[in-house]
């Protein structure tokens, strides 16, 4: 699924869209890679595009838990469960995710 242009989305940069079937996919730039993860924490559903990006993964701005970019998998409670991640290529200029 197309998402966006390449250039839409800068390095230390994070931004959700709206796909079908009402999710919302955030992608994030971070260390010269793209990453893609349902945009709704496994908490209480904050949207992770206002939270926090940085070294050790996206942070949730409602109750701080932090998300592997690559895994998932939160670094700390309260979230239990992983976030679903998408895997994310560039092609001809627009990223796509596989959702
Ligand atoms: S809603 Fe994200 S940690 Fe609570």
């Amino acid at each position: 699924m197309r998402l966006c242009g390449e250039g839409s989305i800068g390095e230390g940069r994070m931004e959700a869209f709206d796909v079908e079937g009402g999710r919302r996919i955030l992608v994030c730039a971070y260390g010269g890679k793209l990453f893609a993860a349902d945009a709704a924490c496994t908490h209480e559903d904050a949207d992770l595009s206002n939270g926090f990006l940085g070294p050790g993964g996206v942070r949730c701005p409602l109750h701080l838990s932090e998300f592997d970019l690559e895994s998932g998998a939160p670094r700390n409670p309260p979230a239990k469960e992983p976030l679903r991640t998408y895997n994310v290529k560039i092609d001809g200029g627009e990223i796509f995710a596989e959702v």
